[in-house]
C-alpha cells in the first residue's frame, strides 16, 4: 500500500472493514464513514418466508408495506411486506384468481408489480400505472391464466421515480405458480427459496441514501441478503437433490452465481423449465432474473454459495466501475447426516412450455443510452429511443397478436437489463454470443455497446404497459417506456 496517510482505505482498515466494503462505500454510497450496521453472527440456518397459497382457486391477502423488519438478524428500520424482507411467499396455481389488498404505510407512493407474471395489464390487474398514497391502499384482482406456465416469479413496488428506494428497503416478495393441480413437477428432496437482495445500513438500522453518482452506476448494497438473513446456512443431507429457486431481487447488482465444490444444474429460468438441464459452473442473474438450480450436495462438508464479480461496465470518463471487488458469500451449503436414500433422479427432460410460433408480424429497433448532457443539473440522461419516460405517452403501438422482433441496442458504456412486463420473449442472439435459452424469459442482460434481438409473442392481454433497465435506479431515472397492445 502507498504512503498517503490517512487514505480512504486504511480509514476503513482501521474501522476493521474489509476492502470490499471499503470500495463500495467510497465509491457508490456517499454516506458518512463509521456507523455501519453489524449483521449478527452469520450462520443461522436458512429461513424462508411465510408462505401464503390459494384455496379452491383463491388466494385473497393483504399486503402491509411499512417499515420495521429484522434484517441480517437485527432490528431495523427497513420495510417490509406484512413485517418482513422479503415479504410473504404468495403461491397459486393456474387459473387461480389473486387478491390483493395493498396498503401503503410508508411515506410515499407505491404501487404493485407482479414481475414475470403473464397476466392482464389493465384495471386493478398488474398495471404499473397505478398510485397508492401514503395511508392509502388498492385492491388489486390479478387472474392467473388456466394455461400459465408453474414457476418462480416476485412481486414488488414499481411506482416510478422511487422503484429502486423501495426495493433497496427492502419490499419485495416471492410469488411461486405450481403445477396446475398443485403437483410437485420436479421431484426432489429440498425446494428452498432463495430471495437475494442488497442493501446498506447504518449503525442505527436505516437504509442509506445513494449519492447521485451510486444512482447513476446503479446503487449495490454492501451487505448482501439472501431471505433477509447474512449468509445463512442451508443444511442438506449428502447425495440429496435441492431445488433452489433463486430470484435476483437486487436493484443494480449481477449475480455470477457458483457453489464451491459443485455444478450447478439449470432447470429453469425466469420462472420456466428449460427443455432440458444443463450443468454450469456460473449461472449469471441480471436484476430481475431468476434461475431454478438443482444441487446434490456431496461428501460432507462446507461449500460457499457465492457471487463472483462481475463488470457491468462504468459512467465511461465519468469513471466509477461497479461489481469488479472481491466475491461475495451469499450462503453456505452445510452437508451433514447420513446419505439420503431415497434420492429423485434429475430428469433428462423438462416440462418445458411451449413456444408459441408464427411467422414475425413486424420488427422494431429500441436505443438504450446514456447522454453525457445536462451535467449541471445532477447528472446523465438515461433514455430509450432519445426520450425519458413519460407514463401518459404511447411508445410502441402494437395490434394484439402480432408477434415482432425487436432488436434492442445498446450504445451506452454500461450493460442494461432489459425487461418488458406482462409478455415474455425469446432470445434470438445478441451480441455477447451467449446461447439463447430458447425458452421464453423477462429479463436479458443488453450488453454495454452490445444488442440483443427478441422475438416476442404479443398473442394475448390487450393494454398498456412498460418495458424498462431493471437497473431500477436507471428505470428511475427514466431508462423506461410505454407499450399499448391495442385489442382488435
Ligand atoms: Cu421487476 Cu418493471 O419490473
Ligand atoms: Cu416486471
Ligand atoms: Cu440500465
Amino acid at each position: 500500500m502507498s504512503g498517503e496517510p490517512i487514505s480512504r482505505r486504511r480509514a476503513l482498515g482501521l474501522l476493521g472493514l474489509g476492502a470490499a466494503g471499503a470500495a463500495g462505500w467510497a465509491t457508490v454510497l456517499g454516506a458518512p464513514l463509521g456507523g455501519r450496521l453489524r449483521p449478527a453472527a452469520r450462520g443461522q440456518g436458512l429461513a424462508e418466508p411465510r408462505v401464503l397459497a390459494s384455496r379452491d382457486g383463491l388466494l385473497d391477502v393483504r399486503l402491509v408495506a411499512a417499515p420495521g423488519v429484522r434484517l441480517a438478524g437485527r432490528d431495523t428500520t427497513a420495510w417490509g411486506f406484512n413485517g418482513t424482507s422479503p415479504g410473504p411467499t404468495l403461491r397459486v396455481r393456474p387459473g387461480d384468481l389473486l387478491r390483493v389488498r395493498l396498503v401503503n404505510h410508508i411515506d410515499q407512493p407505491t404501487n404493485l408489480h407482479t414481475h414475470g407474471l403473464h397476466v392482464s395489464p389493465s384495471a386493478n390487474s398488474d398495471n404499473p400505472f397505478i398510485t397508492i398514497k401514503p395511508g392509502g391502499s388498492h385492491d388489486y384482482t390479478i387472474r392467473v391464466p388456466a394455461r400459465h406456465p408453474a414457476g418462480t416469479f416476485w412481486y414488488h413496488p414499481h411506482h416510478h421515480g422511487t422503484v429502486a428506494d423501495q426495493i433497496f428497503a427492502g419490499l419485495v416478495g416471492a410469488l411461486l405458480v405450481d403445477g396446475a393441480e398443485g403437483k410437485s413437477d420436479l421431484p426432489v428432496n429440498d425446494d428452498r427459496l432463495l430471495m437475494v437482495t442488497d442493501t446498506t445500513l447504518d449503525g442505527a438500522g436505516r437504509v442509506a441514501s445513494p449519492t447521485m453518482m451510486a444512482r447513476m452506476t446503479g446503487r449495490e448494497g454492501e451487505l448482501v441478503l439472501v431471505n433477509g438473513q447474512h449468509q445463512p446456512v442451508i443444511t442438506a443431507a449428502p447425495g440429496s437433490l435441492q431445488r433452489w429457486r433463486i430470484i435476483n431481487g437486487c436493484v443494480s447488482r449481477v449475480l455470477a452465481l457458483r457453489l464451491d465444490g459443485h455444478r450447478l444444474t439449470q432447470v429453469a429460468l425466469d420462472g420456466v423449465f428449460l427443455r432440458a438441464p444443463v450443468d454450469r459452473d456460473r449461472v449469471v442473474l441480471a436484476p430481475g432474473n431468476r434461475t431454478d438450480l438443482l444441487v446434490r450436495p456431496t461428501g460432507s462438508g462446507r461449500y460457499a454459495l457465492v457471487s463472483d464479480p462481475y463488470d457491468r461496465g462504468s459512467l465511461g470518463k465519468m469513471g466509477n466501475r461497479p461489481s469488479t471487488s472481491g466475491p461475495v458469500t451469499l450462503a453456505t451449503l452445510a452437508t451433514a447426516g447420513p446419505a439420503t436414500t431415497t434420492t429423485p433422479s434429475v430428469p433428462a427432460t423438462l416440462p418445458a412450455p411451449a413456444v408459441p410460433q408464427g411467422p414475425v408480424t413486424g420488427r422494431r429497433q429500441l436505443t438504450f443510452a446514456m447522454g453525457a448532457g445536462r451535467m449541471g443539473m445532477g447528472g446523465m440522461s438515461f433514455t430509450i429511443d432519445g426520450r425519458t419516460y413519460d407514463p401518459d405517452r404511447n411508445d410502441q403501438s402494437i395490434a394484439l397478436g402480432a408477434v415482432e422482433e425487436w432488436t434492442v441496442v445498446n450504445t451506452s458504456p454500461m450493460d442494461h437489463p432489459f425487461h418488458l412486463h406482462v409478455w415474455p420473449f425469446h432470445v434470438l442472439a445478441g451480441s455477447a454470443g451467449m446461447p439463447p435459452a430458447g425458452v421464453l424469459q423477462d429479463v436479458v442482460l443488453v450488453p454495454a455497446r452490445g444488442w440483443v434481438r427478441l422475438r416476442i409473442p404479443f398473442s394475448d392481454f390487450a393494454g398498456r404497459s412498460v418495458f424498462h433497465c431493471h437497473i431500477l435506479d436507471h428505470e428511475d431515472l427514466g431508462m423506461m417506456a410505454t407499450v399499448n397492445v391495442r385489442g382488435q
